[in-house]
């Protein structure tokens, strides 16, 4: 008697194989949100095994107001991805942000143009990055910034002929794109001592800025994929073939620093700086290493200027007494044509609204990620395991009621005029970063922010076409407003 044995099917093999992947998808589920050393930590319910809510956050746009939200539902330990917890509260500042954890393997996305060029900004090992950052110092410096301030006021002097140009038009400034034109190009000053070409042309080339709007999401959600990075954007070809989104940037900055090496007649701008010192330590230093850095600049030194320029004017709009008081100290200054850096530094009231800018509008609104290290790490009071991910987003201190006051959602820049007040908040004030990742261009920023408001305050009234409408902006890595267009006058007595 013969039995007759049933040959699989194709369907049979499909089923053993969906259930298969249907049972590791179960386990992994399971093992993430019961069984992880920070499955006690409370948080969205995506966040507990997936990176699925950062990124639903990355792509809606508010992932700075949805992290306050779950801090003050649930305090200060969230859990906002499978391996990673937000920390709001302030101490994290010195506990993980000045430590020297490596940074979290997302920042390896800011390898641009390609991944051959790893930066101050994607380099994730501390040691590295530490070595990498002293390179790069001496261009940073305060003492070579201020050098570079008669090439800021030339940027600054043609901003404000093209506004004049706007207002005899009678056109509207859109200052998103005119903030970003007077970012890049004052960038491109000080890095290489060449403008973009932004202001000169007032238009934005090759749309580059707009597209700086799509790298912020590309990068915002492939962090979390960064090794699918070379086969996307950071993919040699992609940049051979031209198809960078910025490539009028990346092709401007590369063109720069190539005519640099073949022209000895130049100023001593940032390039010039760290090719001084790749000539003394060319043991460690290499040659790709100040084009990432020039690169790294210009992705990080001009929409952040900008946020911080548009927000100061929007929240000036709607504070009319914050607007007087601000004018009238800057009227009865007597500045120069191009306020110097030196006589802005002797206005408090200035100074005090720009604090309180990049308090209520920090311009990097995504949460900062360390890795906690070999054998673990205790943050406030709680032990981490090695390589769980901690991270802090200035939002959520800057926007704590007990550091900043039950106003701490609105604009008030005299909270920074009681100088006993204002040392206590200054420890908790976070806008440029904290430890070897300290923004090191804050020097630069600051000057741009307190020449440009003293200039345009003391120059021109300014109105929003839709007076009261609100703007826009979706915070990915940065937060840039954008959709609040305004009329500009030159104000009479000038
Ligand atoms: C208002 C303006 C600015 C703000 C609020 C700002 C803020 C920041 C913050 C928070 C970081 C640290 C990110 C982290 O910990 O991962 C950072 C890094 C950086 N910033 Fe800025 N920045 C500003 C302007 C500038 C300017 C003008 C430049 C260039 C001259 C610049 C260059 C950089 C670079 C190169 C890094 C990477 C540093 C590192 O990882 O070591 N930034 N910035």
């Amino acid at each position: 008697m013969s039995v007759s044995v049933e040959e699989p099917t194709y369907a049979t093999y499909l089923k053993l194989v969906t259930s298969a992947f249907l049972a590791c998808v179960t386990l992994i589920f399971v093992r993430r949100r019961w069984f992880s050393s920070i499955s006690d930590i409370p948080g969205p319910f995506l966040g507990s095994f997936s990176v699925l809510w950062q990124i639903r956050h990355a792509i809606k746009g508010h992932t700075e107001e949805e992290t306050i939200a779950e801090h003050r539902r649930h305090g200060d330990f969230v859990r906002i991805g499978y391996n990673e917890v937000s920390i709001g509260h302030p101490d994290a500042i010195n506990e993980v942000l000045k430590s020297q954890m490596n940074k979290g393997d997302w920042y390896r996305i800011f390898s641009l143009p390609d991944s051959r060029y790893v930066n101050q900004m994607s380099e994730v090992d501390a040691k590295r990055h530490i070595t990498k950052t002293k390179n790069i110092a001496p261009g940073y410096a305060f003492s070579n910034v201020i050098k570079a301030e008669p090439y800021v006021d030339g940027a600054l002097r043609l901003f404000e002929k093209r506004l004049d140009s706007l207002s005899e038009a009678h056109l509207p400034v859109n200052f998103d794109e005119w903030f970003n034109f007077l970012g890049f190009d004052i960038m491109g000053e000080v890095t290489f001592s060449k403008q973009f070409g932004f202001l000169d042309q007032g238009r934005d080339i090759g749309g580059a800025i707009a597209n700086t709007r799509m790298l912020g999401i590309y990068v915002a959600i492939m962090g979390h994929f960064w090794w699918a990075h070379d086969y996307l954007l950071a993919n040699p070809l992609i940049g051979y073939l031209n198809l960078q989104p910025t490539m009028h940037i990346f092709d401007t900055a590369l063109a720069a620093v190539d005519r640099r090496s073949k022209n000895d007649q130049v100023r001593k701008d940032m390039i010039e700086q760290w090719m001084d010192m790749r000539k003394k330590h060319p043991e460690r230093m290499e040659e790709k290493e100040i084009l990432a850095a020039a690169v790294a600049n210009i992705g990080a030194g001009a929409d952040t200027v900008s946020a911080t320029l548009q927000a100061l004017f929007y929240n000036l709009l709607r504070n009319e007494e914050t607007l007087t008081q601000l004018r009238e100290e800057i009227d009865g200054a007597n500045l120069a044509e191009v306020p110097t850096h030196e006589e802005t530094q002797q206005l408090p009231f200035l100074q005090a609204c720009i604090k309180e800018t990049l308090r209520v509008h920090t311009p990097v609104a995504f949460g900062l990620p360390r890795v906690a290290p070999k054998g673990g790490v205790t943050v406030l009071g709680r032990h981490f395991d090695e390589g769980v991910i901690l991270s802090v987003n200035p939002w959520v201190i800057h926007q704590r009621p007990d550091i900043f006051g039950n106003d701490a959602d609105v604009f008030s820049p005299a909270r920074w005029m009681d100088p006993i007040r204002a040392r206590e908040m200054e420890k908790s004030f976070t806008a440029f970063g904290a430890g070897y990742n300290q923004c090191p261009g804050r020097h630069l920023a600051h000057m741009e922010l307190c020449k440009t408001t003293a200039m345009l305050v003391r120059d021109y009234d300014i109105k929003q076409v839709n007076k009261g409408k609100s703007w826009r902006f979706e915070s990915h890595f940065t937060a840039v407003p954008y959709d609040w267009p305004c009329y500009v006058t030159r104000r009479c007595n000038q």
